[in-house]
């Protein structure tokens, strides 16, 4: 008994002696993985700077490449997350899931120390559903225009402003130069596959024909109209002519390889890819320069918004860890390091100011005119259903690119699918007992 009650009373002081070597040697090391995009310099620059908190912290990370398409990225996460893994603590998300995944993610409020409010207020809402911040912006995209300006000098064209001029130049420097012995020589590629990359490209053709935003804000469904036959109209009388018809199986990095190779005139991507195209092995390094896309017949250029962010994985084993992680790779030292090295827009206005930015990516200083001609893929108005939307976006659009539909059954087709796709609802309203 008395050695019993010796134990209860000397109890506290253990675990107070317990508590206080804890704190000495710090807490157990963890291993965390973070998912970081497909490859080159992206995973390059995640691997390190995920390792330089490793090293800060004491604990390990993993990373986790993930596909380089995000409609097969998501659908892996939404595997993952149905069987509850904690297989990734710090996941990669796209400007669109945000709405989709939120039910997985963790808030990351309570660890953001007001961050949050360095970051595009657009973007920080962006990711805030019902009040919580469910993932910390990364990094910012916005569709470009990137064409071989030594060519266009050679030719003596400018730099097209509408999609007209730009299958005209297209034509005409094609034809010279399989003239002068470039068989392979094409005027224009862009993301053709059936998948995320080239829903983002029909946003930009039909806004720039002043088509609408195919599901409005509000939810309506705006598909059918003359404006959205005629932009996927445009893009198909492009295959077999100015684009080749490969660009029907082509994500980023597959226009991105025949750009470089100094097969293409004129490629629509994004700005990760200045980079890379300016790097000293690149046969097109010095030759480029970037724009914004081309206008349709109503005057107006459209540029589609993306971008990556970081989240945590609600079944994190670690997610007090994996939120610091998160702050460590969303902050202004390491988005500066992305933006100089790899191209990558920072989400943080204040390096947009910054002169090793700017000397880094001189196009990154014209960014504002390019967020002027913005737009959204529908997802304010089609809540967890938008992934069915963008399915029947690019499912549509892949027949009139590969010549099975004109644009005006694609348009009506269009409409009736998303009819179909919202008829239990868009998904936006909680249900009842949520
Ligand atoms: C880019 C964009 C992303 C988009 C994807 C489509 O990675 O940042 O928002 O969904 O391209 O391929």
């Amino acid at each position: 008994m008395g050695f019993f009650r010796g134990l209860r009373s000397s109890l506290p002081s253990l675990s107070a002696l317990l508590a206080a070597l804890l704190a000495a040697i710090g807490t157990p090391a963890a291993t965390l993985t973070i998912a970081c995009g497909s490859g080159g310099v992206d995973l390059e620059l995640c691997k390190r700077q995920a390792q330089e908190w490793a090293r800060s912290t004491g604990h390990q990370v993993k990373t986790f490449s993930q596909p380089g398409s995000a409609t097969d990225a998501l659908s892996l996460y939404r595997q993952l997350f149905s069987a509850r893994s904690a297989a990734i603590d710090v996941v990669r998300l796209d400007a669109v899931w945000p709405g989709i995944l939120k039910d997985h993610l963790l808030d990351l409020l309570p660890y953001s120390r007001g961050t949050e409010r360095e970051h595009f207020a657009a973007v920080i809402a962006n990711n805030t559903v019902g009040g919580r911040l469910v993932a910390m912006p990364w990094y910012v995209d916005a569709g470009l225009l990137f064409y071989r300006r030594d060519l266009l000098d050679k030719h003596r064209r400018p730099v097209p402003s509408t999609w007209a001029e730009l299958a005209d130049t297209s034509r005409a420097i094609q034809a010279a130069e399989r003239a002068a012995g470039a068989r392979d020589f094409h005027g224009y590629v862009f993301q053709g596959k059936a998948y995320e990359g080239l829903t983002c490209n029909v946003v930009e053709w039909v806004a720039s024909h002043g088509g609408g935003g195919i599901v409005e804000p509000d939810g309506r469904i705006t598909a059918d109209n003359p404006r959205l036959a005629q932009a996927l109209d445009m893009a198909a009388s492009w295959m077999g002519s100015i684009s080749p018809r490969g660009v029907l199986n082509y994500e980023e990095e597959d226009a991105r390889g025949v750009f470089q190779n100094g097969n293409a005139l004129f490629m629509r991507s994004w700005p990760y890819a200045w980079k890379l195209l300016q790097a000293g092995d690149s046969p097109v390094d010095g030759k480029v320069g970037v724009a914004l896309l081309p206008a349709g017949p109503g005057g107006q250029p459209a540029a589609t918004l993306g971008g990556w962010q970081l989240g945590v994985s609600r079944y994190s084993a670690h997610a007090d860890l994996a939120a610091d992680l998160v702050l460590h790779m969303t902050s202004a030292q390491v988005q500066k390091q992305r933006a100089i090295r790899g191209g990558f827009n920072p989400s943080r206005p204040a390096l947009y100011t910054d002169p090793e930015v700017q000397a880094a990516n001189p196009f990154m200083a014209s960014l504002g005119t390019v967020l002027n001609h913005a737009v959204a893929r529908p997802t304010a108005g089609t809540g967890m259903k938008y992934p069915a939307v963008s399915k029947a976006i690019y499912d549509q659009a892949s027949e009139v690119l590969s010549g099975r539909q004109s644009g005006t059954t694609a348009a009506r087709r269009l409409e009736a699918k998303l009819h179909q796709v919202r008829r239990s609802g868009w998904g936006l309203k909680p249900r009842e007992g949520d």
